[in-house]
């Protein structure tokens, strides 16, 4: 059951699941801080700092950015937003994070959701990604949502993510496997995961989401 004292909410999922189409309105609806570990990253590369010099050798292929590096982030980030209710997308993604973020997060109240999708459905929704470049609001060419004139809702120009290709899409599927995959165990054993199907519409997913909130 999700109340006002449930003040962690994390969201497990494969690449291109949906993370950040839902965490979007999670994140609205019930008034969380959302913390996408990724457009954290993503910021980094922007701003050409050293993290995000390092950390796009990473990501261009497909491959996890070290646990030290993200937990150290993360960490940073959480003690900006102390008192706030989070929602994380895209982190914890090692047993070595959730581990960490466990050191981090004593007295919270834990929530975690997992969103699941078939490897067929996220290769191509990842291939016909859209994303905003100013407001990093997330769209799909196949989706009746993508707007004809090609522009954000905000205005701002739509790209596709340099890890959306086909060789970097099968790279990030078998790191999940590999690596994010054993989290569900992780999580299951400590008796707060819900596991929600993310097939059909992002309307669909969205009640499903709900539903498991409560
Ligand atoms: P990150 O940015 O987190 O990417 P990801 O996990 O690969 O997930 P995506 O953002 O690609 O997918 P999503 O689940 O958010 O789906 P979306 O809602 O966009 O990470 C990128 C990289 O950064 C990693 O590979 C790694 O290198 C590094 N990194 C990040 N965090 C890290 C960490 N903790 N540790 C180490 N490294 C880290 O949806 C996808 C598409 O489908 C969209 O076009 C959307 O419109 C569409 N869609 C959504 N829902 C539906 C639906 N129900 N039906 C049809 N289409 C849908
Ligand atoms: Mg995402």
């Amino acid at each position: 059951m999700f109340d006002e004292k449930v003040k962690l909410v994390i969201l497990l999922g494969a690449p291109g699941a949906g993370k950040g189409t839902q965490a979007e309105r999670i994140a609205a609806k019930y008034n969380l801080k959302h913390l996408s570990t990724g457009d954290l990253l993503r910021a980094e590369i922007e701003n050409s700092t050293e993290l995000g010099k390092s950390a796009q050798a990473y990501m261009n292929v497909g491959k996890l950015v070290p646990d030290d590096v993200i937990l150290k982030m993360v960490e940073t980030y959480f003690s900006r937003h102390a008192d706030c209710g989070i929602l994380l997308d895209g982190f914890p993604r090692t047993i070595a994070q959730a581990e960490g973020l466990a050191r981090f997060t004593v007295g919270r109240n834990i929530l975690t959701l997992s969103i699941d999708v078939e490897a067929d459905a996220v290769i191509e929704r990842l291939s016909s990604r859209r994303s905003c470049k100013v407001c990093k609001k997330i769209y799909n060419l196949a989706l009746p949502t993508y707007p004809p004139d090609e522009r954000c809702e905000c205005g701002g120009e739509l790209y596709q993510r340099d890890d959306d290709k086909p060789e970097t899409i099968r790279n990030r599927l078998a790191v999940y496997d590999a690596q994010t995959m054993p989290l569900i165990e992780f999580y299951r054993n400590q008796g707060f995961l819900h596991r929600i199907p993310g097939s059909g519409s992002p309307d669909d997913v969205w009640t499903k989401v709900q539903g498991a909130i409560g």
